[in-house]
């Protein structure tokens, strides 16, 4: 059975508000696609390490070229790889930190994208190779000023370098339900809340007519 993959970062457990905006996105799809089952992985709990100078060999080397070492280093990335191109669609949930990921997000990010795996160069173009083309970025900012081309806007290396990134994967619809604010007047939070809310409830309605 083909399923949802959702990805978590937050590390504040029920007190996340991109994780409560992905719960709401996650009953969303699941109404609209009920075959569809579900997959969690929690970045934030399990982190995964960072590449090493291995895994990078690894990730260029020849099939012939694979020794033990090499395999054991690439093991994760084709463990995670396999996972997403098993899935139908994809949620990622993330809090700005920085001005950009959560490093464990960044982890999981370096460790998935891999030529002639997630995509393929030849010698000209890039082509994505992801086998399934909807994700939903859920992301929460806790100042105001990014969405509406507000202050802060040219700050958020957040929401279009997770879109760059998954369309250069071949993940072309990409939806994204945003929060800012969210260490805010907690008034203005639950009114951000509902706007978000609404958003959720019309992703992708107008395919499922
Ligand atoms: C380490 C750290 C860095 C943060 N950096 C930013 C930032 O650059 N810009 C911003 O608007 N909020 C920033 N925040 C606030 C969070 O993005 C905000 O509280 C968000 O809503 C948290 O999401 P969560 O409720 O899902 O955990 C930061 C919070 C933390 C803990």
């Amino acid at each position: 059975m083909t399923y949802i993959l959702r990805l978590d970062t937050s590390p504040r457990g029920i007190n996340s508000i991109s994780r409560r905006l992905a719960d709401k996105v996650q009953d969303h799809l699941l109404s609209l696609t009920p075959s569809l089952a579900l997959r969690v992985r929690d970045l934030s709990s399990a982190e995964l390490p960072h590449i090493s100078e291995d895994t990078i060999s690894g990730f260029y080397a020849e099939p012939q070229a694979m020794t033990d070492k090499l395999q054991a280093a690439t093991a994760l990335s084709d463990e995670l790889i396999a996972e997403l191109n098993g899935a139908n669609s994809l949620i990622i949930s993330a809090p700005i930190y920085n001005f950009g990921v959560p490093s464990s997000l960044k982890a999981w990010i370096d460790q998935i994208v891999r030529i002639n795996q997630t995509f393929s160069f030849d010698g000209h173009s890039f082509t994505g190779l992801v086998p399934f083309n909807k994700a939903v970025l859920v992301l929460s900012y806790g100042a105001n000023g990014y969405t509406n081309n507000g202050d802060l806007a040219s700050m958020d290396f957040l929401g279009p370098y997770l879109i760059s990134l998954l369309q250069f994967l071949g993940i072309d619809d990409v939806r994204t339900i945003q929060i800012e604010g969210t260490t805010g007047d907690p008034d203005l939070l639950n009114d951000a809340m509902l706007q978000a809310s609404n958003s959720v409830s019309r992703l992708f309605i107008e395919e499922n007519k």
